[in-house]
């Protein structure tokens, strides 16, 4: 097992494509980190270079101490899973999972047991004798990674491993490789666009968006406390409300730009450096009907989704698209007018100029 350490990573292709811009970055011995973002936003390519396939432009990559620029990625000591399993159609599966330690001259009795190892783990046995063409999708997902595990590499790469699969395979494979990383405690890079399975798979997550890393912290603290208005969005479904607006009373209150909405603020931030206006966030499912806490607005719903055990409501304050998640049997319908309140812990005031930073929030993160 290995650290991996990235600094200032930079990765601009020969069209001018600035994909991956400085990129610092450290995973512990061990670890599992998400890389999570659009699609677009950089993350192959930062995974390639990490995994040798592609050249860095500029910065410096070491794994387990060791710089590893200028080595082969057969030489990094790691293991890569990709999307598309690119498994050998002619070899069984445990052929396919032999054959990278058979190149790499290690004894038979060795490979046979890292294989049996390997299979038990994943629980594919059974298969050990089929072709690829006589597996399901997710069966061949469990040999790609039953090929990674037994080469008991150094550190784990993952690019979209499960993007292939069906929603419930997509389900079980992410509680399974969860499992893994917990028998092996193996150190994982693990690139996804899906931001469940960042939140659900990672340790620490990397949210990157435009080829830059926008905030680096654990699951519950993205939630909490994300650094920008892009990482409060991106992380959370449906996505965090937004509203334009000014910082009034010395910053003890927010007024959207219509003047639709007034919200208290109870600010910790040092108020003289408040500026004088800002984006107010509020997250869907921290929107009641609870008339104990501060009122947010007074809206008309335009429609209303049940989904059994909440109820998505979609409504404009101050001409912007705003969702609310209510109980499921919350007594509302589309046409009504509903008095929507916000408990006073539950906000986040963000710069109104581009990254639109956080300036200041309700709720202290816990973790
Ligand atoms: N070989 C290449 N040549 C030029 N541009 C590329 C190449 N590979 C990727 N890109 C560009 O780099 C950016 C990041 O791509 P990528 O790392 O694949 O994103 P992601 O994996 O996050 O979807 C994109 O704009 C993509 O079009
Ligand atoms: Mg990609």
């Amino acid at each position: 097992m290995a650290s991996i350490r990235i600094k200032d990573l930079v990765k601009r292709f020969e069209n001018g494509v600035e994909a991956v811009q400085n990129v610092n970055l450290e995973i512990a011995d061990g670890e599992f980190v998400v890389l999570v973002g659009p699609s677009g936003c950089g993350k192959s390519t930062t995974l390639r270079m990490v995994a040798g396939l592609e050249e860095a432009s500029e910065g410096e990559i070491f794994i387990g101490g060791k710089r590893v620029n200028e080595m082969e990625p057969g030489k990094r000591d790691i293991a890569m899973v990709f999307q598309n399993y690119a498994l050998y159609p002619h070899m069984t599966v445990r052929q396919n999972m032999s054959f990278g330690l058979k190149m790499r001259n290690v004894a038979k009795a060795e490979i046979q047991q890292r294989v049996n190892e390997a299979a038990a783990i994943l629980s594919i046995e059974s298969l050990l004798d089929r072709r690829p063409r006589e597996l399901s999708g997710g069966q061949r997902q469990r040999v790609a990674v039953g090929r990674a595990i037994v080469r008991k590499p150094a550190a784990y790469l993952f690019d979209e491993p499960l993007s292939n699969l069906d929603a419930k395979l997509r389900l079980q494979m992410r509680k399974e490789l969860a499992q893994i990383h917990q028998q092996l405690q193996t150190t994982t890079l693990y690139v996804t666009h899906d931001q469940v399975e960042a939140m659900t798979l990672g340790q620490r997550i990397v949210v990157m968006n435009e080829g830059k890393i926008q905030q680096v912290a654990t699951p519950m603290k993205l939630y909490e406390a994300p650094a920008n208005r892009f990482v409060a969005s991106f992380i959370g479904s449906p996505a965090m409300n937004i509203l334009p607006g000014k910082i009034l009373e010395n910053g003890q209150q927010f007024q959207s730009h219509r003047s639709v909405t007034t919200y208290p603020l109870k600010t910790t931030a040092n108020q003289a450096k408040l500026p004088s206006q800002g984006l107010l966030g509020f997250r869907p499912e921290h929107l009641t009907l609870d008339a104990s806490h501060p009122r947010i607005g007074i809206v008309d719903i335009d429609l209303v989704e049940r989904l059994g055990d909440e109820s998505l409501v979609y409504f404009q304050l101050d001409e912007q698209n705003c969702t609310a998640r209510l109980p499921g049997h919350a007594a509302c319908q589309a046409g009504d007018r509903l008095s929507l309140y916000l408990p006073e812990d539950r906000w986040h005031l963000f710069s109104a100029h581009p990254p639109h930073e956080v300036i200041s929030q309700g709720c202290i993160a816990k973790t």
